[in-house]
């Protein structure tokens, strides 16, 4: 019978089997499958590791203090954060292609993870205690999507921030590899994680980037994260949380219309909402969300947005749409 006490126990147990004295390092996401097995990494073997979170500067508000405040908190887990925002901003300068903008953010996380990865791996040698090993937060369903390999850093990079490096030369450790979402929630919830990043909907790993249409920019990405984080607010105040699989906030960053507010003339931007239900992401449908919570989430946005004049719906279905715009 299953209880997360037990898969606790036995994990933090093989973690320690497998690790022994060595030191280990982690990629902190924001999301529940690198937070889970992160944490039991850390109750496994203290601070023989090491989190490193990559700010990317495309995160939504309040995202990196849920991490450096938060987390840390509950988890005691040695911490460091790389503070890449400029980096990224500069590299996704001008580029509007969606495909380009995914490449880019890739890229750049990889470049941000390594450089924090070889000033660890000094620190680690100085100290006489080599990194052997990286922990990632593989489950079950992706094992056998992936035809059931191990043992090697290969991971799809849809599934984290961007991928990690192809030729990493750690160890895996993986322990949520026979687990379900739900079952690693459940685990979250016994180490006392924080339930913003517990019950946390998915969210992509180029995060914000591929939620502007159209070029990145710090004051877009401001836009986009304001209106974001009343969207989430209210959905969650109408307890709808559990009722959709997620709702992606989308600016629409080259397309402006008329408004009116007050005694003036706007021209601002237009919001999408595009809350979905699913059961694994694969397919989905436009979750019929009462209009009262609709009304509320466009009268706040355009209120407190002010670059913002229009709210709309997007009622596509998975397929032809996809759940994010890009
Ligand atoms: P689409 O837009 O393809 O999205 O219908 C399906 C699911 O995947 C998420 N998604 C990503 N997750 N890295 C991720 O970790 C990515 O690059 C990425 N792109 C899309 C999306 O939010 C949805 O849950």
């Amino acid at each position: 019978d299953w209880n997360s006490g037990n898969v606790i126990a036995e994990q933090v147990e093989r973690i320690r089997e497998q690790i022994g004295s060595a030191r280990v390092i982690s990629a902190l996401s924001g999301g529940v499958d690198s937070a889970v097995s992160t944490a039991l990494v850390q109750r496994a073997v203290g601070d023989q590791l090491t989190a490193v979170f990559v700010d990317h500067g495309l995160l939504r508000a309040g995202e990196r203090q849920q991490v450096e405040e938060d987390y840390v908190a509950a988890t005691g887990v040695r911490l460091i954060t790389v503070d890449a925002a400029d980096t990224f901003l500069a590299a996704l300068d001008g580029v509007s292609d969606p495909e380009q903008k995914r490449k880019i953010i890739g890229r750049e996380f990889i470049r941000a993870f390594e450089r924090a990865q070889a000033d660890l791996i000094a620190e680690a040698r100085e100290a006489g205690e080599p990194i052997r090993f990286l922990v990632q937060g593989t489950l079950y369903p992706d094992v056998v999507e992936s035809g059931g390999g191990t043992g090697t850093a290969n991971i799809k990079s849809h599934h984290n921030v961007g991928g990690l490096p192809e030729d990493l030369q750690f160890e895996l450790v993986e322990p949520l590899r026979t687990l379900f979402k739900d079952e690693v929630r459940a685990i979250g919830r016994e180490l006392g994680l924080p339930e913003a990043i517990v019950s946390r909907q998915p969210f992509p790993g180029p995060g914000l980037g591929i939620r502007i249409v159209g070029e990145v920019t710090r004051e877009r990405l401001e836009i986009l994260r304001a209106a974001d984080a009343i969207a989430r607010a209210e959905l969650t105040a109408a307890g709808l949380d559990g009722e959709i699989w997620q709702c992606p906030v989308v600016l629409l960053a080259d397309v402006r219309s008329v408004g009116v507010q007050g005694d003036g003339r706007t021209y601002g931007h237009p919001i999408v909402l595009r809350p979905v239900s699913s059961e694994d992401a694969m397919t989905a449908d436009w979750t019929r969300l009462p209009y009262d919570v609709l009304a509320k989430i466009s009268n706040r946005i355009t209120n407190e947005v002010s670059e913002v004049n229009r709210v709309v719906l997007d009622v596509t279905s998975k397929p032809p749409g996809t759940i994010e715009w890009e």
